[in-house]
């Protein structure tokens, strides 16, 4: 019965640790190979807002370099999460491709603008973190 009781214990630990080894941060190159697939078209491989398919679109594709610079140092978090929402629900007009894609997968914890954890599917949390680092 104890070794039995100690085997779930064990059990109990390694699927805690798991758990949290699910929720490590992902990694950039994961994000950076997201925003290729489903974003640079328009914003461009380096972010600028100069994609291929870029020129002629009104409004122009953002810079997405200076997202922080435009929002007095910090990277917008929130702004950037409510605009790819957007395109997750149709709202980005008829060019938008799909991006259902970016909602699959287990939720790790993104830090918000207000400092909450919010559980945010890690395609997304993978994006945001790369788009995080090329900040200029
Ligand atoms: C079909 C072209 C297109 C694709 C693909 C696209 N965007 Fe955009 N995006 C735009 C355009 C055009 C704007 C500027 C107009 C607007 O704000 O709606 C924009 C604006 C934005 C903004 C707002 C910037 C700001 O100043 O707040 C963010 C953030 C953004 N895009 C992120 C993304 C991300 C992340 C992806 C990939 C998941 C993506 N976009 C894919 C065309 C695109």
């Amino acid at each position: 019965m104890k070794t039995a009781l100690t085997i779930l214990a064990t059990g109990g630990a390694v699927a805690v640790l798991l758990a949290c080894t699910a929720y490590e941060m992902p990694e950039n190159r994961e994000g950076r190979a997201i925003y290729d697939a489903h974003c640079a078209m328009c914003h461009g491989a380096d972010g600028r807002g100069q994609g291929d398919v870029a020129a002629g679109m009104m409004p122009a594709p953002a810079d997405l370099t200076t997202l922080a610079r435009g929002n007095g140092g910090a990277f917008p978090v929130n702004r950037v999460l409510s605009q790819v929402d957007g395109y997750l629900k149709g709202e980005g007009g008829d060019d938008m491709p799909e991006f259902g894609e970016l909602l699959e997968g287990d939720l790790v914890p993104v830090e918000t603008d207000d400092g909450t954890l919010t559980p945010t599917p890690r395609p997304l949390a993978a994006l945001l973190a790369y788009l995080e680092t090329v900040q200029r």
